[in-house]
């Protein structure tokens, strides 16, 4: 080793020892005879005094640059008491250098390494600058951590660490595939896995009883702040356990993190699809802040302005203001979702509101319902469409949430969203589809259903929701060839589909599968919310663009002419 010690380990303890230091310049500042470079690596910051009287390290330093990467040998030395810093770690001590190295000098940085206020394209094209920054270097041992005490947790509860194949065939988790030519089969296509879902599942009927992996998955889908085209999944499946089994031992596996990563207990709520959807407008509920929607139907059918509409609803923002211009862009963001009738009831000092939409009986119900208090707002949503209006409502909860900043932000509020339906029909495909995926075992009392209500069934499938994100999904999956093949069915895949892209599983379900279910983390949602960042970006080393691309290593990009022509492909 070069080194004795890393910088920001170094403490009172050390005083008058000799250490030698390595890492990158962060700051270099000339005080008359003396030179002050605070010195950073991974562990942090320390402050290297270097005096005019070392002439030949003097003049060397002259030189130096920010980020250049040096060697320091020196004494451990207390600073005077004027000197001292209490925002640095090493705030009290300094070394006074007696020995210095240039290790490798640096050009200007396209950025400096101490601003915070950089563009993602600049920031990703230079990411292994970005990286030098201390929140990320953090972010990423947090991410180490969080990785470490997952896997021994798992591992404590028996289950087997698997690696599932990369080059394989599509694993449909409702996105694009990523596809991979092959050369030895011309024509022929791998799919990058969007989920090792039928691969763990093949597991389960292998015996291996209970399975992890953290492992990259493929998605090619548009990308937003929580979603990334390659990202890790802690994935697990186990067999002979019920729905309740992986609820309390997930329950578990969180509370050890939260504990050892942010020292808190954490706590779960259990909430009902429907309900989420009926209070929240949404099946990933921030529940950090009420703000819930309600039902009006009762007080307002037989008002003129809602008269003949089937679903009325409203939500209440206490003690507020808006400009004229605000309102404007609210009703503009409230009809990107279809929404036609939209309106808003100011309360002043009386409880009057100063349009006449409402009758003073319909606004003396709609207090009591609301609490009402003065300067209160109440907004008003409806439409033919409920889904419509719950989705309207559940946005402008979020809307209005970050605008008056009413989520704490050191408050960590989870729930199991339990009892999806089976099936959603998916406007952008036209037709029914399975809301987890087709593996999702229905509720028993419900098989019934399948074939003339299918909408009504209910299925076996949870999420887990941690301040308004979904890090978590799962469901106990069917493990009869039948069962599966009529799910298939429902969702209008024709016997030949089923065939080509299910064949190989359905014949396994035939040779003898273990009741099973299983769950799937997303780490990077889950540890940007352990850091506090608002973007997956800033936990993952090396991430994409919003477009999908690599500003770093320029990904993706043209190839040459001969590995398109040892594929077959021509363009
Ligand atoms: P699901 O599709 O819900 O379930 O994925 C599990 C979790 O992965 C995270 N996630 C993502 N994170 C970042 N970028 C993305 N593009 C992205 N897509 C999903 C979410 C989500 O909750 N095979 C099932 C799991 C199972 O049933 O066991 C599956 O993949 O946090």
């Amino acid at each position: 080793m070069r080194r004795t010690c890393m910088c920001a380990e170094i403490s009172d303890v050390d005083l008058n020892k000799k250490v030698i230091l390595c890492g990158w310049v962060n700051k270099k500042r000339k005080l008359g005879q003396i030179i002050f470079i605070i010195l950073r690596d991974i562990t942090g910051l320390v402050q290297i005094k270097i005096d005019q009287n070392q002439k030949r390290i003097f003049d060397l330093a002259l030189e130096i640059k920010s980020e250049f990467i040096i060697e320091i040998e020196g004494l451990v030395k207390l600073r005077e008491n004027k000197d001292i810093n209490n925002n640095l770690k090493t705030g009290n001590i300094e070394i006074l250098a007696e020995n210095l190295k240039i290790l490798s000098s640096a050009k200007n940085t396209p950025f400096s390494i101490l601003d915070d206020n950089v563009k993602e394209e600049l920031k990703l094209k230079y990411r292994y600058l970005d990286l030098r920054r201390k929140k990320l270097q953090d972010n990423l041992i947090i991410r180490h951590e969080t990785v470490k005490t997952i896997r021994s947790f798992l591992i404590d509860n028996k289950f087997l660490d698997i690696e599932t194949p990369f080059l394989t065939k599509s694993t449909p988790e409702g996105a694009r595939d990523y596809l991979i030519p092959s050369r030895i089969h011309k024509k022929k296509f791998y799919a990058l896995p969007q989920s090792p879902q039928i691969l763990k599942q093949l597991l389960m009927i292998s015996g291996i009883d209970r399975y992890f992996q953290i492992v990259k998955c493929f998605r090619d889908e548009d990308l937003r702040a929580d979603r990334q085209p390659e990202f890790t999944q802690v994935d697990m499946e186990l067999s002979f356990v019920t729905q309740e089994y992986i609820i309390k031992l997930n329950e578990n596996l969180l509370k050890k993190v939260f504990k050892k990563i942010l020292d808190i207990d954490i706590e779960f709520e259990r909430i009902n699809y429907a309900d989420s959807m009926e209070r929240f407008g949404s099946d990933k509920p921030d529940l950090r802040y009420d703000l819930e929607l309600k039902n009006l139907n009762n007080i307002l059918s037989d008002n003129n302005f809602f008269k003949d509409i089937s679903y009325i609803y409203g939500i209440k923002l206490k003690n507020c203001d808006f400009s004229r211009r605000e309102l404007d862009k609210l009703s503009e963001f409230i009809k990107s979702f279809e929404i036609k009738n939209f309106f808003v009831l100011k309360f002043d000092e009386n409880l009057e509101t100063r349009n006449n939409l409402l009758n003073k009986i319909e606004l003396k119900s709609l207090e009591k319902t609301f609490n009402v208090d003065k300067n209160d707002f109440i907004f008003l949503c409806a439409s033919e469409n409920k889904k419509k209006v719950l989705n309207a409502l559940g946005n402008l909860r979020i809307y209005l949430a970050r605008k008056f900043n009413l989520a704490n932000k050191n408050i960590y509020k989870f729930a199991w969203i339990v009892n999806f339906p089976m099936f959603e029909y998916s406007i952008e495909d036209k037709k029914i589809c399975a809301t987890h995926h087709a593996f999702t075992m229905p509720h028993e009392e419900d098989l019934y259903l399948l074939d003339n209500s299918p909408e009504l069934v209910r299925a076996q499938a949870y999420d887990i929701v941690l301040n308004g994100y979904e890090i978590a999904g799962g469901s106990i999956r069917i493990h009869d060839a039948n069962l599966q093949r009529k799910i298939f069915n429902v969702i209008n895949l024709s016997k030949k589909e089923v065939e080509n892209k299910f064949g190989f599983f359905l014949e396994a379900l035939e040779y003898g599968a273990p009741p099973h279910g299983g769950l799937a983390y997303g780490l990077d949602r889950l540890i940007m919310l352990l850091t506090n960042e608002s973007s997956i970006r800033d936990v993952i080393a090396f991430p994409k663009l919003k477009d999908s691309s690599c500003p770093l290593t320029g990904a993706p990009d043209y190839v040459d002419i001969d590995q398109l022509s040892n594929l077959d492909i021509k363009y």
